[in-house]
């Protein structure tokens, strides 16, 4: 069996990953490790946990010496790096943390990579990054492969921190990786304190929907379950030392977002049409808030063939029907320690 360690495999976009791979290649030993901060969750992957091709292993990444004994342990031939610190929002109030896991982490896993192997024949480590760290778009243009990097906020500078780690030990150990700028996900799993997940759970409970600034910001929004096609294209196809951009060619202002997403809420809820809408509120915007993002996946699609596989509409709707159907998970998640971050959150709104 071939090792793969996938990081971050209970969080929202690494439990796809892991269930993706898990099912479709039971030659490959898929090793999850994962903390499990706040964000993750070892109920989203039940359905496959006790496939024997799964392990899981608790591992903090910033401990250099764990993550040594993880890899001492696996001798992994792959590396698939998805834990991170990935909330915005957080990352304005607690930058060092973001700092600690993102960057330290990821230098913690590429040094334990290139400790173990001599021979870098047929060994990948793969880092999953975002489009933010090409930092805000005007009214035109997309972000390119070769858009220079301009982060923001201390969450997209730590995963620029990352990538720029992992092209240096590309250039200098000659260890072999690939990395992926990925646009805004959506889909099941998603912890509920962003954007689209969040909004579902108020307006089921009737709770105001925080709008940041005038809710004329602009994202690229891509189903989670075409994120983890791409990376499973991209661990096994993508070149050597590459860099490709994911989106879905599917960009939304977040006031367009927000009226569809309640109109749809609207529906599946049996309530008067305007009735979500009515919950929208307008607060303090967040602090250097990027204005617009929008990816340009056509080297993917022309070198991979890789395209996203539903509209919007009906990932949403996916999305909304899996909320709606899982309320108690939805409850287990935003119990305890969330529910003082969010009302921290909105204290001086
Ligand atoms: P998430 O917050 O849902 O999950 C992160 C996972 O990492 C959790 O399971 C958490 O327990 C784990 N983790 C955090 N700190 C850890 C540590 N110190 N050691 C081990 N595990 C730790 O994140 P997500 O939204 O699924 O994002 C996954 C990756 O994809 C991140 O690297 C993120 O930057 C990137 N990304 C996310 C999006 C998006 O829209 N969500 C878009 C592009 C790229
Ligand atoms: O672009 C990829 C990135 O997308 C990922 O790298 C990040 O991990 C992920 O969190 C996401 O970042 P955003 O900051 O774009 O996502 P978020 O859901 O936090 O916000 C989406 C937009 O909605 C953004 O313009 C801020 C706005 N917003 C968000 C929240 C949570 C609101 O107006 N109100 C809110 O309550």
């Amino acid at each position: 069996m071939k090792n793969i360690i996938i990081t971050g495999g209970a969080g929202f976009i690494g439990s796809h990953v892991v269930r993706l791979f898990v099912n479709k290649y039971p030659n490959y030993r898929i090793i999850n490790a994962d903390f499990l901060t706040y964000a993750g969750n070892l109920e989203n992957l039940q359905d496959i946990d006790k496939a024997p091709n799964y392990v899981f292993e608790h591992v903090d990444i910033v401990d250099a010496t764990a993550v040594d004994a993880l890899f001492d342990k696996y001798q992994p031939e792959g590396v698939i790096h998805l834990a991170a610190e990935s909330h915005v929002d957080r990352s304005i109030k607690d930058p060092l943390a973001f700092l600690r896991t993102n960057i330290l982490g990821t230098a913690n896993l590429l040094n334990s990579f290139k400790r173990i192997h001599t021979d870098f024949e047929g060994k990948r480590f793969y880092h999953i990054s975002t489009d933010e760290v090409y930092g805000s778009l005007g009214a035109e243009g997309l972000f390119e492969e070769t858009t220079a990097y301009d982060p923001n906020s201390p969450y997209s500078a730590s995963k620029a921190g990352s990538d720029h780690f992992v092209r240096a030990y590309g250039e200098t150990y000659g260890l072999p990786y690939v990395i992926t700028n990925c646009s805004n996900n959506y889909g099941q799993h998603q912890f509920p304190e962003k954007l689209i997940p969040l909004f579902i759970n108020n307006i089921v409970q009737e709770k105001p929907l925080p709008v940041y600034g005038d809710g004329n910001y602009t994202r690229d929004w891509l189903y989670v379950v075409d994120h983890a096609r791409a990376i499973d294209l991209v661990f096994h196809n993508g070149k050597n030392a590459e860099t490709y951009n994911i989106g879905g060619f599917n960009e939304w202002t977040n006031l367009n977002l927000i009226k569809v997403l309640c109109t749809q809420m609207d529906q599946k809820l049996g309530r008067t049409t305007g009735s979500s809408e009515k919950l929208i509120t307008y607060v303090k915007d967040r602090p250097g808030h990027d204005k617009r993002y929008a990816i340009d996946a056509t080297k993917i699609q022309r070198e991979l063939g890789w395209e996203p596989s539903v509209t919007f509409e009906q990932g949403l709707g996916i999305t909304i029907d899996w909320y709606l159907a899982n309320q108690a998970w939805l409850k287990n998640v935003t119990s305890g320690s969330y529910q003082d971050y969010y009302k921290n959150m909105y204290a001086n709104s």
